[in-house]
């Protein structure tokens, strides 16, 4: 998985955009698993139905994929010239 930095800001989301916001990603998560042959077996202990997650579960998550957000990052014109300066 790529990293979740900044993920509030790289909208739309997976490999193919499916997804315009966070929540749509965390309400895919919630639903039901694919059962192909080779799903991990820690994956398959998840409930046929589902996780479940209630409405304030979800937003919890989305808050939480929030606080990733780093705004000097975004404001760094050039990180990696900025950071060979201290050498
Ligand atoms: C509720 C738990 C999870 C949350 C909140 C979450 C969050 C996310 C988000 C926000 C993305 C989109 C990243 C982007 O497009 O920039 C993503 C993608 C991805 N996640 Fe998760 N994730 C969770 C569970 C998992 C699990 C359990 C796995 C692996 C077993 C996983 C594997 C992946 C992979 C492979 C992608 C890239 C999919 C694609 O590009 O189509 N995630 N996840």
């Amino acid at each position: 998985m790529p990293t979740l930095r900044n993920v509030a800001l790289t909208a739309p989301y997976m490999h193919d955009g499916r997804f315009a916001t966070l929540e749509e990603v965390v309400e895919h998560y919630n639903g039901r698993l694919h059962r192909s042959q080779t799903l991990d077996p820690n994956l398959a202990k998840h409930p046929e139905s589902g996780l479940g997650l209630s409405a304030d579960d979800k937003a919890a998550l989305v808050a939480f994929l929030k606080t990733l957000t780093d705004e000097q990052l975004v404001t760094t014109v050039n990180p990696v010239h900025q950071f060979s300066q201290t050498q």
